[in-house]
């Protein structure tokens, strides 16, 4: 991933997202449970499911996330490593695979996808669970250039820092590839302090997405059988809320 690219550790964790992955996880998981979470950030996901596990080990590429994650996850049960999740390897195997909060998509190329599913197969026990996530794209193919592309920034939200200083994120969406289905936004962070803006933090990211059918092919045509199916994380059917959600098994003749 280029540098430019790697999320912001500073402000990753200011906002709060609204996702409730953490109990999903939490039913496949049991005091044996060894998880390995690829793409573990700053460990929103980590200290709470090594809690509920016998051992998580999280894999993240950009240094200052996984400084950050190593910083507010103390449980002695978790290991950190910095490496690439499309070329990882551990030679061990794990219960449960998890790359919370849609890390699939920051994988902008294909050998990188490919990469990250063989890394899933060579780690998972013969009877271990994946489990993957990504959003479900709310416009059609024909729509998507039309209708999510624009020259104005979106307003995504604000929230009070620690020091006081309020921190508002704005995104832009000026560029896609509808072919490759990859969208570019950047994520814009302004900090201001007594209305005075102090500092400016542009995060330029790639997101690829798939369709309800095209992630439920993806998955199968890499050796796995889908073995359950959410459509979000309040009870949604899959294809009908906003985020697909597979869990998955290696497929028995592999
Ligand atoms: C949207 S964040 C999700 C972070 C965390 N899983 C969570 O739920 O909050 C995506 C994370 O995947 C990491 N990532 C992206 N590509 C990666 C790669 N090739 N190898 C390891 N980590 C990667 C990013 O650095 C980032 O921390």
């Amino acid at each position: 991933m280029p540098e430019s690219r790697q999320y912001s550790a500073e402000y990753y964790d200011a906002f709060e997202w609204p996702l409730h992955d953490v109990e999903l996880y939490s039913q496949f998981t049991s005091p044996d449970t060894e998880v390995l979470e690829l793409g573990c950030g700053t460990g929103r996901v980590s200290g709470p499911l090594a809690k509920k596990s016998k051992h998580l080990t999280g894999v993240e590429i950009s240094e200052p996330m996984l400084h950050q994650a190593k910083e507010k996850c103390k449980e002695p049960n978790i290991s950190s490593i910095l490496d690439d999740i499309t070329s990882l390897n551990l030679n061990k195997k794990f219960d449960l695979i998890i790359a919370p909060f849609r890390v699939l998509q920051c994988l902008e190329h294909q050998n990188q996808v490919d990469g990250f599913f063989n890394v899933i197969h060579d780690h998972l026990k013969p009877n271990g669970v994946a489990i993957l996530n990504v959003f479900n794209p709310k416009f059609s193919k024909d729509e998507l250039a039309e209708k999510w592309l624009t020259e104005e920034e979106t307003f995504c939200g604000e929230t009070l820092l620690q020091n006081g200083d309020t921190l508002k994120l704005w995104d832009t969406r000026k560029d896609l590839d509808v072919v490759s289905q990859v969208l570019y936004p950047e994520m814009i962070y302004r900090r201001y302090r007594n209305g005075e803006l102090v500092d400016t933090h542009v995060n330029p990211i790639c997101m690829r997405y798939w369709y309800p059918d095209q992630f439920k092919q993806l998955i199968e045509s890499k050796g796995f059988t889908i073995t359950k199916t959410w459509g979000g994380y309040s009870g949604e059917v899959y294809g009908e809320g906003p985020e697909l959600v597979i869990a998955f098994t290696k497929s028995s003749h592999q």
